[in-house]
């Protein structure tokens, strides 16, 4: 048996039933893809049944490379090329970035903002302000700047919504209902419903947070909250930066934080590298937050792209045509929030 072929370099996403079979093609030749149309008699391979359990829209590989038959794993991104589709310059006009912390909309309700040039509520140590919300047009999550003075913060609840929350800058001890986690610069934390989180900032200089919340939420929880019950099931709450932990996709890498291996029903947290570079077109079923860490570049969504710095926060819908450009030659690290909860690496 040879190896098989490749339909096509990205997964074919594909209205399923409940209760329906299927059958996946695993040779490559069929002209029916993703599904068998028998041309693979006489090649060594077999399609593979599937049924799902939910009506739904489905990724189903076609680079024949999936390590989750028949669902694309992102192992298409290893398949030497470009990451997805070529970006047509001429296409995208260039919208400049509006002042003051005002954001700046792109196609299909994507933007971009800087958090630094927002008003924000104070609450003693803690100053918050909200960054994307259902008013924004987001659908699942929600999004808050928050800066810690140096000292105890008021507690933080979330309701019966998952929160994963990301220290770009500072240091700082995190008590989760009682449960302590020191954390600095580039740090992941997950708090889950119905617990309370207190943030003593114990540097020097205020410490910036990013919180996203799933489902979203109009305003968080501030003061008052404490306690909750620490849920021991899902005792590794943090993650932090480790380029030994790091995925290759493609040029570029990525880390999860927090993740569904760490109890996140709802969100996965993830610190991606990119080089020096513009990534072809291309889409995610998820809804994302993502936070510019360092580099510049463009967020192009089609029809327009503008500029990017560190700080700056972007909200990308589910669906939506998008290529991040890395315009700095030490490369742009960024953070990523997204849902449903899964792998960064799954494209289309
Ligand atoms: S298309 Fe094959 S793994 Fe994504």
């Amino acid at each position: 048996m040879g190896e098989s072929i490749i339909a096509s370099r990205k997964p074919y996403l594909t209205a399923v039933q409940a209760g329906r079979t299927y059958y996946w093609c695993a040779c490559g030749k069929s002209a029916k893809q993703p599904f068998c149309d028998g041309s693979h008699k006489d090649t060594g391979f077999e399609p593979i049944k599937f049924v799902p359990e939910e009506d739904g829209e489905l990724l189903f590989c076609g680079c024949k490379r999936t390590g989750a038959v028949p669902i694309c794993d992102g192992s298409h991104n290893a398949l030497p090329g470009l990451y997805g589709e070529d970006v047509d310059e001429t296409q995208a006009a260039l919208v400049e970035r509006q002042p003051g912390g005002a954001t700046t909309l792109l196609d299909g309700g994507c933007y971009v903002l800087s958090p630094a040039d927002i008003e924000r509520s104070p609450y003693g140590t803690l100053s918050l302000a909200p960054l994307v919300t259902a008013a924004d047009g987001a659908k699942f999550l929600s999004a808050f700047c928050l800066t810690v003075a140096p000292g105890e913060a008021p507690p933080l609840g979330f309701g019966d919504s998952d929160a994963v929350l990301f220290l770009r800058t500072g240091e700082c001890a995190c008590s989760v209902s009682g449960r302590n986690f020191p954390l600095s610069g580039a740090s992941g934390l997950y708090v889950r419903p119905g617990e309370s989180l207190t943030i003593t900032n114990t540097g020097d200089a205020p410490a910036e947070w990013l919180a996203v919340v799933c489902p979203g939420v109009a305003e968080l929880a501030v003061g008052g909250v404490g306690g909750g019950v620490f849920d021991e099931d899902f005792p590794g709450r943090a993650g932090t930066l480790d380029a030994d932990q790091r995925t290759a996709m493609g040029d570029r890498f990525y880390q999860v934080l927090i993740g569904e291996e760490t109890g996140s029903r709802e969100v996965t947290l993830f610190i991606g590298e990119i080089p020096q570079s513009r990534a072809g077109y291309h889409h995610h079923l998820y809804e994302e937050v993502i936070g510019i860490l360092s580099g510049e570049g463009y967020m192009w969504t089609g029809s327009k792209k503008t500029p990017v710095t560190p700080g700056d926060v972007i909200f990308l819908p589910a669906k939506q045509m998008h290529a991040l450009e890395c315009t700095s030659p030490e490369g742009m690290q960024l953070m990523g929030a997204f849902y449903p909860a899964g792998s960064p690496a799954i494209n289309y």
